[in-house]
């Protein structure tokens, strides 16, 4: 049982996880909470890791400020060259991301949360999507992780 769990935690341990919790990713959030989860690897291609979209799973009102969460499933901290989680916002194609918030990577545990405040654009849209990613800059592990999730932006 002992050699099951070593092999285990050295398999999580080859890369970190990033886990979007509010907006909820695309798919599900099976396994949040423990370190490694399946659902919090998203490696490749740009932009989703090749998540598609299953629908909006949140409505903001333009330019309101909201608080976002988000899970490093997995710690991936480099001391000598520490990495970032950002956000970016892009249309409904997967293009024209721009960056809103960058956060720097620090020594925090595995399933630490993170609750930053982001501003949602001012222009409506039937569909956007919101782009998070986890930049570790680390030689030991993947370069990015990420996740999107899917939303609307209107007044009504
Ligand atoms: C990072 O955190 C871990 C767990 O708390 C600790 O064991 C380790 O010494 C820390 N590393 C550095 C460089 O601070
Ligand atoms: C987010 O905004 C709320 C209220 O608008 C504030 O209390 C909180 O400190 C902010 N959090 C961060 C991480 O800036
Ligand atoms: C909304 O967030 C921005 C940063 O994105 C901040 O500059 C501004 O003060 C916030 N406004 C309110 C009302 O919290």
């Amino acid at each position: 049982m002992k050699a099951v769990v070593v092999i285990v935690a050295t398999l999580a341990m080859a890369a970190a996880h990033i886990c979007m919790v509010s907006p909820r990713q695309r798919g599900t959030l099976q396994g949040l909470d423990k370190p490694g989860a399946a659902d919090c690897i998203r490696l490749s291609p740009e932009p989703c890791g090749g998540q598609k979209s299953d629908g909006n799973t949140a409505i903001f009102k333009p330019g309101v400020n909201v608080s976002i969460i988000f899970q490093k499933n997995l710690n991936h901290w480099d001391q000598s060259t520490p990495g970032s989680f950002n956000i970016a916002i892009g249309d409904s194609e997967e293009k024209n991301f721009k960056t809103i918030l960058s956060v720097k990577d620090t020594n925090s545990s595995s399933l630490t949360y993170y609750y930053p405040n982001i501003t949602i654009p001012m222009e409506e849209t039937k569909h956007a999507v919101m782009q998070l990613t986890y930049v570790t800059k680390n030689p030991k592990a993947p370069a990015v992780f990420y996740q999107c999730a899917d939303f609307a932006i209107t007044r009504e």
